[in-house]
């Protein structure tokens, strides 16, 4: 059997988000499969041939940083464009899941990852949650080396502070992604 095909189609601004889906990809090749990183750089871009890579995989996770308490504006013009692939049911019964990168521990992230979680429903794909226990339940499980510190489990949520990608988001964040990107993988070789 061929290793399965992993889409990972993200939007960042400013870098975090990219750090976060360069973890998911890390761990989708962990998992035994073959990560497609597909980088949206902007809303106005065709996205046509982005459409067709991700139209190849067996599984896509999208990713975007949480901007105004919602996914950044770039995902959202190539959920549009997504239109097309949903008018010939495309993605139906792929598998589908999401990251959103913020910088508060809150930050609204929870309503970006369910723009993610409508979008994949539209398409009759099949979610894949963050698969992780934790989140904090106290504060001694909030530091930043534990996997899941914020308490989400519709997708992978992670948060950085004002200073530069390559210290924040921090280790335990990025830990949770590539662990969700092991766990598309191997959920991806069992559907296969
Ligand atoms: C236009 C804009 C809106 C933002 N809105 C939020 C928000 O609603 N919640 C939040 O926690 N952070 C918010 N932030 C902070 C970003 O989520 C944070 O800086 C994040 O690391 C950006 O990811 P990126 O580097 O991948 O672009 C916002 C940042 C920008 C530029």
């Amino acid at each position: 059997m061929s290793a399965p095909k992993v889409a990972v189609v993200y939007h960042s601004g400013y870098g975090h988000t990219a750090v976060v889906a360069e973890s998911v990809a890390q761990g989708v090749r962990d998992g035994g499969g073959e990560p497609i990183v597909l980088k949206i750089e902007s809303a106005g871009q065709d996205f046509s041939e982005m459409l067709d890579a991700a139209s190849e995989a067996d599984a896509i996770i999208f990713g975007a940083p949480t901007y105004m308490g919602d996914i950044s504006a770039p995902l959202k013009a190539f959920f549009e464009a997504s239109s097309k692939v949903w008018f010939v049911q495309g993605w139906k019964d792929k598998l589908a899941g999401g990251f959103t990168n913020s910088l508060s521990f809150a930050g609204d992230k929870a309503h970006a990852l369910n723009t993610i979680f409508t979008l994949s429903q539209q398409h009759l794909m099949i979610w894949v949650g963050a698969g992780q226990p934790g989140g904090a339940h106290s504060n001694s499980d909030a530091g930043e080396n534990n996997v899941n510190r914020m308490g989400y489990y519709i997708g992978v949520a992670t948060q950085s502070d004002n200073a530069p990608a390559e210290v924040t988001p921090p280790a335990g964040d990025r830990e949770f992604a590539r662990l969700y990107g092991v766990r598309m993988a191997t959920t991806a070789a069992r559907f296969k």
